[in-house]
Parts: C-alpha cells; sequence; structure tokens
C-alpha cells in the first residue's frame, strides 16, 4: 500500500484536513504526514498548507468508484464486464491484464486505474498518466476466430471513442491514423491495443485506451506533442466516473459488433471522421520518410499513400504518420 496515496484519498474532497487529524487517520505522526505531503508534491499533486488549517488539495479530485461506475453503465455494457478492478497506481493497465492473460481471462475484463507508472503509448512511447485526472483503462476481449480485418481493431475502437465524446456533448473529435483522437488538432486520447495469441482463429486482445479529462498543468512539460483535456475541450468540468462509463459503454458495443462482422461497420464512419484524408503527409517508415496524399484507409485499417509511382498501403505496427508540419503522435 502507498501511504501517500491513502493522503491522497483523504484530501480528495479538496477541504482542509490538520496534520493532526490525517495522521490519526493514517495512524502516523504529523511529521510523517508532512513527508507524504511532500512526495505528493513532487509527484505534481499541488497541495495548499495554512497553519491553522492544514492541507488541502487545490483541486478536488474525483476519484474512480466501482459501484457509480456499474450503476452508470447501460445495462448491456454490466452484463459484458464480469470484472472491473480499480488500482490506485500499476505500471500499465494494459501490461496488468496481458500478463493476466497468460492464466486465461473473461472477455470484458476491465482493469482501471487511477495512475499508471509506466503506461505505454505506441511504438513505444510512454503515457503521462498523472493520478485521478486522467481515464486509463484496459478492456481484454477474446475473439473465438479473428475477423478478417483483425488489424483493424483500433480504428474501430477509435470510433466507439468518438461515439462516447459525442454522448458526452463533445461534438468535432476526430481520427488521425491509425489510433489518434483529436479535438482541434490537439491529442485528446489514445488507443493501445495489444494481441495475445495468433492473428487468425481464438486469440486475446487487450484494448487500452487513454483520455485526458483534467490533466494538470504541471504536466504539460512531460508532453511531447500538442494536446488538450475534456474540461477544456467542454469548457466545463466533466465527471471521471461518467466518462469512463459512457466509454465503456460504447467499447463494448463496437467490441460485440466488431466480432461478429469485423471493420466493415465502422469503415464508413471512420473515413468522415479521418484528420488526413486528402492531405499532403509524410509517413515515417522503418527509419524513411514516404511523401504523399494520404488517400484514407482500406478494409484491413491499412492507410492508402498515392505518390508518383501509384497508391501503397500501409499497415500499422512501427509506422508513424506526420501530418505536413505537425508533431509525431
Ligand atoms: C498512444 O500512443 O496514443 C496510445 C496511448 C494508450 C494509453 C493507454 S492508458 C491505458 C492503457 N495502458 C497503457 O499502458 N496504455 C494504454
Amino acid at each position: 500500500m502507498v501511504r501517500s496515496d491513502d493522503l491522497l484519498e483523504i484530501l480528495a474532497d479538496g477541504k482542509f484536513h490538520s496534520g493532526e487529524q490525517l495522521g490519526a487517520q493514517m495512524g502516523i505522526g504529523r511529521s510523517a504526514v508532512w513527508k507524504h505531503v511532500r512526495a505528493l508534491a513532487q509527484r505534481g499533486i499541488e497541495i495548499h498548507a495554512v497553519s491553522g488549517k492544514g492541507y488541502r488539495l487545490a483541486e478536488p479530485l474525483e476519484l474512480l468508484d466501482e459501484g457509480r461506475l456499474r450503476r452508470a453503465m447501460a445495462p448491456p455494457t454490466r452484463r459484458a464486464i464480469p470484472v472491473l478492478e480499480i488500482h490506485r497506481q500499476t505500471a500499465s493497465t494494459n501490461q496488468w491484464l496481458l500478463e493476466k492473460a497468460v492464466a486465461g481471462l473473461e472477455s470484458g475484463h476491465v482493469c482501471l486505474a487511477e495512475s499508471q507508472w509506466a503506461g505505454r503509448g505506441r511504438r513505444g512511447r510512454a503515457w503521462h498518466s498523472p493520478y485521478g485526472r486522467n481515464l486509463y483503462c484496459s478492456i481484454a476481449w477474446r475473439f473465438m476466430e479473428a475477423p478478417a480485418s483483425f488489424s483493424a481493431l483500433g480504428l474501430a475502437v477509435g470510433v466507439g471513442l468518438v461515439r462516447a465524446m459525442r454522448s458526452l456533448g463533445l461534438p468535432g473529435v476526430q481520427l488521425k491514423w491509425p489510433n489518434d483522437v483529436r479535438w482541434q488538432g490537439r491529442k485528446l486520447a489514445g488507443i493501445l491495443v495489444e494481441i495475445s495469441g495468433e492473428s487468425h482463429g481464438p486469440c486475446g486482445a487487450v484494448i487500452g485506451v487513454g483520455i485526458n479529462v483534467h490533466m494538470p498543468a504541471a504536466a504539460s512539460a512531460a508532453i511531447d506533442q500538442p494536446w488538450v483535456d475534456m474540461a477544456a475541450a467542454l469548457g466545463s468540468g466533466v465527471s471521471r466516473n461518467e466518462v469512463c462509463a459512457r466509454v465503456l459503454d460504447h467499447l463494448v458495443a463496437v467490441l460485440q459488433v466488431f466480432q461478429r462482422e469485423g471493420f466493415a461497420p465502422f469503415m464508413e464512419e471512420w473515413q468522415v471522421l479521418d484528420v488526413l484524408r486528402g492531405k499532403a503527409v509524410v509517413l515515417e517508415i522503418a527509419g524513411r520518410c514516404v511523401h504523399g496524399v494520404s488517400q484514407g484507409i482500406d478494409g484491413q485499417g491499412a492507410l492508402l499513400i498515392r505518390h508518383e509511382e501509384g497508391t501503397k498501403r500501409y499497415m500499422a505496427g512501427d509506422v508513424s504518420l506526420r501530418e505536413a508540419h505537425d508533431a509525431p503522435g
């Protein structure tokens, strides 16, 4: 158990708590309380210390709550999720499920975390995961027979996230191949699909979703590309439990359709949401840059780029895409 997280949970209400009261609740002395306050500050969590009043968070936190989440989910989602675990901290929610998958995981097993210390992004990048502010969510899904368009699973998940954002009152969210969710040119969310097993026949997928909900300002320096969070895009506060419930509703619905019908039912919607279609793009692949015009995607989710020699297809994997004059994403 991480003591500074115990402290954070008590302070989550945003009210003042005296050092004495905190010490009594945690079974430690006041100087130990102060040590944990400093540890939190080092993690970028802003705490006000006022003599005579005690400590309080600069802004209250809404922690994830299983009961609240389950009540907020649509009944079919609730039925499709046999296990929903919430960790205060873990290395990576994807990693957690992948490790468990060895012993067999039920479809719909969800792992959420308040923070990740080794959050994973695409292509070996880190996913910055500060405590209690954003959403770090992974879901395991078993496919008895992987659809022929299995490689497009992440793209279908992107459509699900856009639908979830719309249901939360946020229009104008778009997709950037392969797995970026963007709002006004800035990254709002990312998707990381990791597979265990064969891509044909029975296999398991871990679908990880990271959504910027209310990124602390102090985190900016650690992020190397333009980003936005839901609070800024909506221009108002937003409930993390509500966001999580809607995301799971749409994610489960997409996975259920995808396992029966593959990517085809999502293809048209994806093309409409495509940020890059018809634009000049630069694709980085295996250490070289390919210049051309994006022609959208094919039924397997491959990116189509028109060059002087004709149109070529590029699969997800060790490729990254750059909009001309844009940062990698
Ligand atoms: C990207 O690079 O855009 C993908 C980011 C995916 C981040 C999520 S957060 C939950 C899950 N656990 C991880 O370690 N990564 C994914």
